[in-house]
């Protein structure tokens, strides 16, 4: 029996009583998690740890407005601490972040309602441009994600990210202290930090997830740096992927790049007297809470005037949730709607699509053109395929805070991920918890870590224009009866396995590894 089922089936019990408090399957609860901390990690501190942070503050003429900023990693994760507390570190980077932090550079959050507490680093432009937009985002970044942009391997950029690794590990053991305590790393971004916090504290249990793809070896050996970033990563405890090919494309790559013994069998690599289990959980939403925000009144409220001001009464309406990243497959989805409306004319005036692009990451070119592309494209269909009463493509370019996000995905009659690679995709796990009524249809690319458990979706590829117009065109037109099964059927996969399940899946895989690691003498 797995950690991962010993878990589960420990919480089966609890599981029952949320039953009875609710209707719908038995699921995972926030008190669930609560629980399971209060058992299992007594004075033991969590500290989490991400580049990016879950809210920034930013100057709005006299006021100061905070923002919960979007990306998969920074809310799913801020569910977790609003149930267990602690500290979270990350880069203060809003316009106001300094001005609202106390002499320890903290910050309660979430600030309407304060549950953890934000620690922020400070990083200078040098160190933002070499570290984050350089190694983590123009080499690491395009090397994970298979998408033929090719990374860009500088010196100056790998020295910046080494430094600001190193500083995130001095706040952390700062945080720390002397106490017990469970560090918990983010993503590509701090992949030596693990090795920085063992040499001074080799006893704390220190583990990181990696919330995007791991390539096959055979791209990752193209890292000049690969044997350095392997073996930061294997001083973690425990290594989290979403899904099992990256944890076994990671374990290949061990074994052709270091002195190791990987166990793949065990999913296991020891090294030096460090042993690192890795371990594919699959990271989830709060469904539960979309679900009660997509019902109560105000977004049923907000959906309605969407609808009006867009004037798409008598039209359906696909949706597009993303950053504007060459990830995400924006212009191939609009390629695919130019070619809905030319194969099947019904649809001309009949359907419109709003698609919110949040601005990321524009200091690289590559972000610049998707962004441009995207804008392009828009006008482009508006052009082609005019709308007597509103736009055809309704382009929204803006972070929009998630309770604005939710009557879009309750208006929708289709949501469209195209991903070219995505780790996971919460857009396509939130669309489905935010459709209590099971009105809709979820167009998934099989290259995200979602597609493996949302089997029942729309499952194609982004790279085939006339599939992809195909399947909207499908989508579209399916009777009722089996579009309310089917969106059932997905809704109710997303409400059994939740952000809760996979935190303390997780989390118990990481407690365990003590007991279950023996002595490397
Ligand atoms: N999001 C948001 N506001 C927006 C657009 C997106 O808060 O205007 C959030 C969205 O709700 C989701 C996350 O950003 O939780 C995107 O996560 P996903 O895993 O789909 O992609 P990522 O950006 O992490 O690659
Ligand atoms: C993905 C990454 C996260 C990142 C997010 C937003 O989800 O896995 O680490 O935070 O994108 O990107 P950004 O560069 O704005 O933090």
């Amino acid at each position: 029996m797995s950690f991962a089922d010993r878990a589960r089936s420990a919480l089966a019990r609890a599981a029952v009583r949320t039953q009875q408090r609710n209707e719908g399957p038995p699921r995972t609860t926030r008190a669930d998690l609560v629980e399971w901390a209060r058992a299992h990690l007594p004075d033991r501190k969590l500290v989490v740890v991400s580049n990016r942070e879950p809210y920034s503050h930013h100057h709005d003429g006299e006021r100061i407005r905070t923002v919960r900023n979007a990306g998969g990693l920074t809310v799913a994760l801020d569910a977790v601490m609003q149930a267990l507390g602690g500290v979270w570190v990350a880069h203060g980077n809003g316009d106001a972040d300094r001005q609202v932090v106390d002499a320890f550079d903290r910050v309660p959050c979430p600030p309407e309602h304060p549950r953890y507490s934000l620690r922020r680093i400070w990083l200078t432009r040098e160190e933002h441009a070499g570290y984050y937009a350089g190694f983590a985002n123009g080499a690491l970044w395009p090397l994970c994600h298979i998408v033929y942009v090719r990374p860009r391997f500088r010196l100056e950029d790998w020295k910046s990210y080494q430094e600001v690794n190193r500083r995130f590990a001095r706040v952390v053991l700062e945080e720390v202290g002397d106490e017990p305590a469970l560090v918990f790393l983010q993503d590509y971004h701090l992949a030596l930090a693990a090795k920085y916090i063992k040499e001074k504290r080799p006893d704390l249990q220190v583990a990181m997830f990696w919330h995007i793809p791991w390539p096959n070896p055979e791209v990752f050996r193209v890292l000049p740096w690969k044997h350095e970033l392997l073996e930061g990563m294997l001083a973690n405890d425990v290594i989290g992927f979403h899904i099992q090919r990256h944890s076994t494309n990671f374990l290949d790559s061990v074994a052709e790049s270091m002195e190791a013994r990987v166990d793949f069998e065990r999913m296991a690599v020891d090294r030096d007297r460090q042993r690192t289990w890795v371990h594919a959980a699959a990271i989830s939403v709060d469904a539960d809470e979309i679900a009660a925000m997509s019902e109560a009144p105000e977004a049923r409220r907000a959906e309605i005037e969407i609808r009006s001001e867009l004037q798409l009464q008598d039209c359906k309406v696909g949706l597009g949730v993303d950053r504007l990243d060459y990830t995400k497959g924006i212009p191939e989805r609009f390629e695919a709607l130019d070619r809905l409306f030319e194969k099947y004319p019904e649809w001309q005036g009949r359907f419109a699509f709003i698609q919110v692009g949040v601005p990321s990451r524009i200091e690289l070119k590559e972000y610049r053109n998707v962004q441009l592309a995207t804008r392009r494209w828009a006008e482009r269909l508006n052009n082609r395929y005019p709308r007597p009463m509103g736009p055809t493509v309704h382009l929204i370019e803006g972070n929009l805070d998630f309770r604005e996000l939710v009557p879009y995905y309750r208006l929708a009659d289709l949501c469209a991920v195209t991903s070219l690679h995505d780790g996971m995709n919460l857009v396509a796990k939130e669309y489905l918890s935010a459709s209590p009524d099971r009105e809709g249809s979820l167009v998934l690319s099989p290259f995200t870590g979602a597609a493996r458990e949302l089997e029942r979706a729309s499952i194609v590829s982004p790279y085939d224009c006339e599939g992809l117009a195909d399947a909207f065109h499908h989508a579209l037109s399916e009777d009722p009866d089996s579009r309310k099964e089917r969106m059932g059927a997905l809704r109710e996969t997303v409400l059994r396995r939740n952000i809760f399940d996979w935190t303390i899946e997780l989390l118990d895989t990481i407690v365990r590894t003590r007991l279950r690691t023996p002595g490397m003498e």
